[in-house]
């Protein structure tokens, strides 16, 4: 096990640029949000002051809206498409225009209440507490513009499962004439066979290309576009953020924050159970332009979990884990592989990914499930002792795939170790 965690913290250290750190050299050489936050977590086992820097660095680009993106172009590296040049947002230091799951919220918590140098993550806490808090104001305002509780995304990007199987029918509305023309960069370090098709890219450009039109205007943008998706796990991160910030802002003495971010996650958590599905037996993506749920059985269903959601909830999605755990060798796949579409290899509609086994395990050990997340740990501990530290892997052969010595796998290795280590 030792060796497992010196190898996870030789990977974050060779991934980090000094006050942020990438995913993987090559295939993706900026800072990515929701990855950042999650590898803070790895981090702060061996450096608590580099841990608060690295979520320190993503919102000192936040926008001045509230909204965090989902990538900052810390310096020029051509070597990935979309470019800032595409995305054209009009910062100084460039960003992307859309955003990505909020796990901030969380990970600063989680930070805080481990912290052992307690006068630097008073200070950090204090100061990234209100920024946490417009990010999830923004969310609300501006992607939940009839008051519902959830939020959408507007792009499947946003939503950290790129390709899931559970945008396959929204996105036909999504035309691609007008899309200019593009290089990949993603096929040239990683599989072709391994990542998004073609058609798919089109599409996610014909999005980027019309949010610009909108000179990235977030009073415009949920409106104007045709693909508004309601993500239970992306709502269900976001609003385990606005409940560990509540309870943070009490920590520190700030109840008015408390209290809002108190009603916020009770309203989501209350409409999440319009997305529930009895046929699944877990939560499905809504699609907002049809008002109508998508039925496609993908873990984002399960992510939702990560959210304080009802006891029987909790309970049933820790049985449709266990239900899985006997159709693959390594959990969690990221859609059901006996579903139509299930492709073992291909990025988010079929592979197991340690960030995600992260979220559905730690939920379901908040809401006592504790034999099914400790099941969860287990088996990603196993992958990596097998396959090493890649971005995600086919659940049924182990086989790693996508880029290598990722960040973000390692930190959760250490995670789930130090969680095992503490029984
Ligand atoms: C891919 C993933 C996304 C992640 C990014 C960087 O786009 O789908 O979730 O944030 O890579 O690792």
């Amino acid at each position: 096990m030792q060796t497992l965690v010196q190898n996870a913290s030789d990977i974050l250290r060779e991934n980090d640029l000094g006050t942020y750190t990438v995913p993987t050299h090559g295939l993706y050489p900026f800072q990515w949000n929701w990855d950042s936050c999650l590898t803070a977590l790895g981090q702060a086992h061996f450096d608590e002051a580099r841990a608060w820097r690295e979520i320190e660095t993503l919102l000192a680009h936040q926008w001045e809206d509230g909204m965090v993106p989902h990538i900052i172009f810390h310096k020029e590296d051509d070597g990935y498409f979309p470019g800032p040049d595409v995305w054209a947002t009009g910062r100084d230091v460039p960003t992307s225009g859309i955003t990505q799951p909020a796990v901030a919220g969380f990970a600063i918590k989680r930070l805080f209440d481990r912290a052992k140098d307690k006068e630097l993550a008073a200070k950090m806490a204090r100061t990234l507490l209100p920024k946490v808090f417009a990010w999830h104001e923004w969310f609300f305002a501006n992607r939940d513009p009839e008051g519902t509780g959830l939020v959408a995304i507007l792009h499947p990007w946003e939503s950290g499962r790129d390709n899931s199987i559970d945008w396959d029918d929204a996105f036909e509305r999504v035309p691609t004439e007008g899309v200019l023309p593009f290089t990949r960069r993603d096929t040239q370090h990683a599989n072709p066979e391994h990542r998004p098709t073609q058609a798919q890219y089109e599409r996610y450009i014909w999005l980027v290309q019309l949010f610009r039109s909108l000179n990235w205007d977030n009073a415009k943008l949920h409106d104007a576009s045709p693909f508004q998706v309601v993500d239970p796990g992306f709502n269900g991160i976001l609003l385990r953020s606005c409940m560990d910030l509540a309870d943070l802002a009490d920590a520190l003495g700030d109840t008015d924050t408390a209290a809002k971010s108190r009603a916020q996650a009770a309203k989501g958590i209350a409409a999440m159970e319009s997305l529930w599905s009895d046929k699944h037996g877990q939560y499905l993506c809504q699609d907002r332009r049809l008002d109508q749920l998508i039925d496609s059985p993908s873990v984002g269903g399960l992510i939702a979990g990560f959210a304080p959601i009802p006891a029987e909830r909790a309970k049933a999605l820790a049985d449709k884990v266990t239900e899985m755990a006997d159709k693959v060798s390594y959990l969690v796949p990221s859609h059901d592989p006996d579903a139509p579409d299930y492709d073992g290899k291909r990025y988010w509609r079929g592979p197991a990914w340690l960030i995600v086994n992260y979220l559905i395990s730690d939920g379901l050990r908040r809401a006592g499930q504790i034999e099914v997340a400790n099941r969860i740990a287990t088996s990603s501990v196993q992958l990596i002792e097998k396959s090493g530290f890649a971005e995600y892997y086919d659940p049924k052969t182990g086989e790693p795939c996508g880029g290598t010595r990722f960040t973000w796998t390692a930190a959760m290795v250490i995670e789930f170790i130090a969680q095992s280590e503490k029984g």
